[in-house]
């Protein structure tokens, strides 16, 4: 691997796998499937994005094909509403036509999107083939990581899905030059979720490095998704399918989820409703006695990036309350909560009375 390139491992024994950061990453992609011995003669199906294609499909497929691999590109449109089961339907139909074999390799080249769509073609196709993760946005430092794949159902998000880990992820920070800055702030929600929920160091860290991060400096970005994804990682290879550890990685979601599902998938960005969803759930930890400044320092950070903290003005807090109904994050008649103690700690909580929602969240809107 290039010297400045960082290097973790995701812990799952014989299905552990590695996440490369750093750059000039993309061009190399053949020589790693040939090192790792993927099969030459299996066809390749590379899932990219209307918005992607045209700035890295060609640097991935030259050096696969440099590498004797045959590749076939499918594009989505770029988007949400592209994590659909009409879309899955027609990528297996790619998959069937490019002649994709038990031992072929989906690849998602892009944001969380295009990685949870072809992961789930992958997961699905021939019950399950190889993955390999290329992630574009700084958002999908978290999605590509970990194995969730799914579609959305118009009635709620992820619902359909599986966990299908993938073989290796290359994470090229090159990439993200060309992502628009709401997507860098939006991505940068999620990287301050993993210290939120793990590590106060790196949440100061983030705090300190706001400006640089925003700014895409490329050795606090590497740093800053290292981290994160190394979060992400030690979840992970504790608690793979979320029996309970993992639900933590679910800060700010079952507020945010319910904001996507009211928004109309797409209209409020990912990052952006968990963003608001961690600032609900931060004055959540104020109802359970803990320190009511967790909630002022939350939102004062999420500010300096640049993201929304408020729920728009036209969202209903019933639309929310219901949507929240139909979230994964419901059990046993109960909402699920990750509620934090401390900046740097959560616990889960199934305790959390729907009045007391209900009430954040109207607290929760614009010109209040
Ligand atoms: P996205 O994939 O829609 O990408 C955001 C936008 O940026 C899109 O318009 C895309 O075309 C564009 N884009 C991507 N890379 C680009 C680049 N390098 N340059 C310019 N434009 C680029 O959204 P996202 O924020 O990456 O991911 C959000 C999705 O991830 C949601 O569906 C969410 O549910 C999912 N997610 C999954 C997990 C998981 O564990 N599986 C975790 C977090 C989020
Ligand atoms: N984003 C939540 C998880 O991966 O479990």
């Amino acid at each position: 691997m290039a010297s400045g390139t960082r290097e973790l491992t995701v812990e799952l024994g014989e299905r552990s796998y590695p996440i490369y950061i750093g750059t000039e990453l993309i061009a190399r992609t053949g020589e790693m499937f040939a090192e790792r011995g993927f099969p030459v003669k299996s066809p390749i199906l590379l899932v990219t994005d209307s918005s992607v294609v045209g700035l890295y499909a060609a640097k991935v497929e030259d050096s696969l094909t440099a590498s004797g691999y045959s590749v076939t590109r499918a594009v989505v449109p770029s988007g949400e509403s592209s994590k659909s089961l009409a879309m899955l339907d027609d990528l297996v139909e790619a998959a069937l036509k490019a002649g994709l074999d038990r031992r072929s390799t989906v690849i998602a080249l892009g944001g969380g999107v295009v990685g949870d769509l072809a992961g789930f073609v992958a997961a699905s196709y021939m019950r399950g083939i190889r993955f390999v993760q290329i992630p574009t946005t700084i958002l999908a430092h978290d999605s590509s990581v970990g194995g969730k794949v799914a579609v959305n159902h118009r009635l709620a998000k992820n619902i359909i899905g599986a966990f299908h880990q993938p073989e290796f992820v290359l994470y090229d920070l090159d990439t993200l030059m060309s992502l628009p800055p709401r997507e860098v702030r939006a991505g940068l929600s999620e990287v301050i979720k993993h210290g939120l929920i793990w590590n106060k160091e790196f949440v100061a860290w983030c705090d300190e490095n706001a400006d640089k991060l925003i700014a895409l400096e490329p050795d606090a970005l590497g740093y800053a998704l290292y981290e994160g994804c190394k979060v992400k990682s030690i979840v992970v290879s504790r608690d793979e399918r979320e029996n309970d550890l993992r639900a933590i990685l679910n800060l700010g979601h079952t507020i945010g989820h319910a904001l996507e599902a009211v928004a109309g998938y797409g209209e409020l960005l990912h990052g952006e409703a968990i963003a608001i969803g961690m600032i609900g759930s931060a004055r959540l930890a104020a109802r359970f006695g803990y320190s009511e400044t967790i909630a002022g320092e939350t939102e004062r950070i999420f500010r300096k990036f640049g993201l929304p903290v408020r729920i728009p003005a036209e969202f209903k807090t019933e639309s929310i309350m219901s949507a929240m109904l139909h979230d994964k994050k419901f059990l046993e008649g109960q909402m699920v909560f990750v509620v934090p103690t401390a900046i740097g700690s959560v616990e889960i909580r199934q305790d959390v009375p729907s009045s007391w929602v209900s009430e954040i969240v109207d607290g929760l809107r614009e010109g209040i």
